[in-house]
């Protein structure tokens, strides 16, 4: 994504800043990995670099923008690679006021000199978690700068992560186009082996496709372990017979992908296989119905298990639509975007955001797990279904495995 993009992140956060307000977002997370630079940060900037410091600075309603890097280091180029000079920051990011890491602090007290609010990203996971940075430095400001109302950034950044613009889509459609290929390595090479034996085909082919990572750990799970929802231990041996669930996605240049596909492991669903995949698949047609601007997630959520509570009942596996949940016991949709359970607003849904359909049914007493899981634009109307491409009815997925086969 070019400068463009994130000088338009920020504008969409400065909108939502009270006047008279700093905004303060470290890079932090120390990590090896780049994709677990701070996710806001990166939404920010466009930069994945350790140890960065970006200011947003809004008086008088006219934005001011500054990044703080750190110094050029000689041991760091030579043993993991130079981090991005000035220029190439300016260019990335559209920054054009970047300095020496050292003066952030400095920087930050002068401008709160003249401010009513500081906003830092409050975000903390378990109580028993470290102070954050931002904690740590929050009670210092309050110390020293006491008129300074702290606030938190959070919330706003969850508002405009919730849409997605056009290049961010174009990311997302890249890493389910990339998910694809790995889907499709899978099924040409599907027969009795160990889970993770065939999982490995997926990931030959997400790297050779330009994946940058994953966006989740992979889940292969064959007959009962399919209705352990996050099994990823991908260890057992697939039987001739069984199904196998995949829940998977490639990530790619941050974004991420995030499908779900079931499959007959010897290439031939059984007549209750093809039963409960169908009654899944269909399922998953009355959320694409009902998917629209202005209606919430926990709404698609009921469409799907009533649906399913009339088609348990017809099979005769339930009596009761309170028994539903015996079978099926997750949600249907979560948003996904820079996450695979993306930061997102708690509000009705919205023309531009993207969240998952993936309707499940979990039999155990019958070696049945079965999830089907695709990434869905909210339109203006009504939604896109982003992963359409990928094989997905009991027809098609037979007939690439036989045609795969040669029979
Ligand atoms: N892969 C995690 C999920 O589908 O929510
Ligand atoms: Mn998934
Ligand atoms: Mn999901």
């Amino acid at each position: 994504m070019d400068s463009k993009e994130f000088i338009t992140h920020r504008q969409n956060m400065f909108h939502l800043m009270e006047d008279n307000s700093a905004l303060l977002v470290f890079s932090n997370l120390h990590s090896e990995h780049k994709n677990e630079i701070h996710r806001n940060f990166y939404y920010l900037t466009g930069i994945l670099e350790e140890g960065d410091v970006v200011l947003l600075y809004k008086k008088n309603d006219k934005l001011n923008e500054m990044i703080f890097i750190p110094p050029y280091d000689e041991f760091k180029a030579k043993w993991v690679g130079a981090s991005l000079s000035a220029e190439e920051v300016k260019l990335r990011s559209g920054i054009f006021a970047v300095y020496d890491l050292d003066r952030w602090k400095s920087t930050i007290y002068r401008i709160l000199s003249e401010c009513k609010n500081l906003y830092l990203d409050f975000n903390r996971q378990s109580p028993d978690e470290n102070l954050t940075e931002e904690e740590v430095f929050a009670k210092e400001v309050q110390e020293k700068n006491p008129w300074i109302s702290i606030l938190n950034a959070h919330p706003l950044f969850a508002k405009v992560r919730t849409i997605k613009s056009k290049q961010e889509l174009n990311q997302m459609r890249k890493a389910i186009e990339i998910t694809q290929k790995g889907i499709e390595a899978i099924l040409s090479n599907i027969q009795p082996m160990m889970e993770y034996q065939l999982e490995s085909y997926f990931d030959q082919a997400i790297k050779y496709h330009g994946a940058t990572g994953y966006a989740f750990p992979t889940i292969a799970a064959s007959g009962k372990n399919g209705c352990c929802l996050h099994y990823q231990d991908n260890t057992s041996m697939m039987q001739d017979g069984d199904l196998v669930l995949f829940d998977l996605g490639a990530h790619y240049n941050m974004y991420c992908a995030d499908i779900s596909r079931t499959f007959p492991v010897n290439g031939k669903f059984t007549p209750r296989q093809k039963e409960i995949y169908e009654i899944v698949l269909h399922g998953q047609e009355e959320v694409f119905k009902a998917a629209k601007p202005g209606i919430t997630t926990k709404e698609l959520n009921q469409i799907l298990i009533k649906y399913f509570a009339k088609e348990l009942k017809r099979i005769g596996l339930i009596k009761e639509d309170s028994e539903v949940s015996k079978y099926y016991y997750h949600g249907v949709s979560h948003h996904i975007g820079l996450d695979c359970h993306d930061l997102c607003e708690y509000t009705p849904l919205q023309l531009g955001s993207v969240i998952s359909n993936e309707p499940g049914l979990y039999i155990a007493e019958e070696n049945i797990g079965i999830r089907i899981e695709d990434d869905v634009l909210i339109t203006e109307t009504g939604c896109e279904n982003l992963s359409k491409d990928i094989i997905k009815t009991v027809e098609e997925i037979e007939a690439f495995i036989a045609q795969r086969k040669g029979n």
